[in-house]
């Protein structure tokens, strides 16, 4: 089976309305038995209404890449500094669920990988819910290995209860 063409492009702010409705479909059939449904919905709410996510881009220094294949939205990856020097944590790694175990998120998470490493960046950092088996198992296939537990109160009354993994990058990949 040959695989679909595929092309991951720096996410400008036409597309960030794509991106919320994706990430409404990747959340809503991903998350349920992970988090509550009313969390789904608060947290979508708060980090992906187009207008939090164009702040992110202008204002936070945040990169958000968009993957296409076959020219349409189908994953994304964002990621920016972390408040330690030569660190960058990835904020969001997500594809269309018919694409995921594909091997694509690993593409999308290897292009951060390089992208940050041209930046000089020399460890990469994330949270994943503790219960997100696929995300960990995906993130420890590339690397990654679990730096600490955390559980931080996001209001609401809704907590997430999440494992930061960590990756060294050895620098810039691009030569
Ligand atoms: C987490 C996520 C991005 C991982 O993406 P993914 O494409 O499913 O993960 P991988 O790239 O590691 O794919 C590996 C799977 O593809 C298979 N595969 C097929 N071709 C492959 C290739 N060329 N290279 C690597 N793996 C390949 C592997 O065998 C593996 O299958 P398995 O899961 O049955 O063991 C994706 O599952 C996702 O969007 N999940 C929902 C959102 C989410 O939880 N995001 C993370 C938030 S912290």
């Amino acid at each position: 089976m040959t695989s679909p063409p595929t092309r991951i492009v720096q996410c400008a702010e036409e597309h960030l309305p794509a991106i919320a409705e994706l990430a409404g479909v990747i959340w809503r059939a991903c998350y349920p038995g992970i988090i509550s449904s009313e969390q789904i919905e608060y947290m979508l709410a708060r980090m992906y209404a187009p207008e939090v996510l164009l702040e992110e881009v202008r204002s936070q220094g945040i990169r958000l890449d968009l993957l296409l294949v076959e020219g349409k939205p189908a994953g994304f990856a964002s990621y920016g500094p972390a408040t330690e020097a030569g660190v960058m944590k990835l904020h969001k790694l997500y594809l269309s669920p018919e694409l995921q175990g594909r091997g694509l998120g690993s593409r999308l998470l290897q292009h951060v990988e390089r992208q940050v490493g041209r930046l000089g960046t020399h460890r990469l950092i994330l949270s994943v819910n503790k219960r997100n088996a696929r995300a960990i198992a995906a993130y420890r296939r590339n690397g990654f290995v679990v730096a600490k537990s955390v559980v931080t109160d996001i209001g609401g009354g809704f907590v997430m209860d999440d494992y930061i993994m960590a990756k060294d990058v050895p620098g810039d990949l691009s030569r």
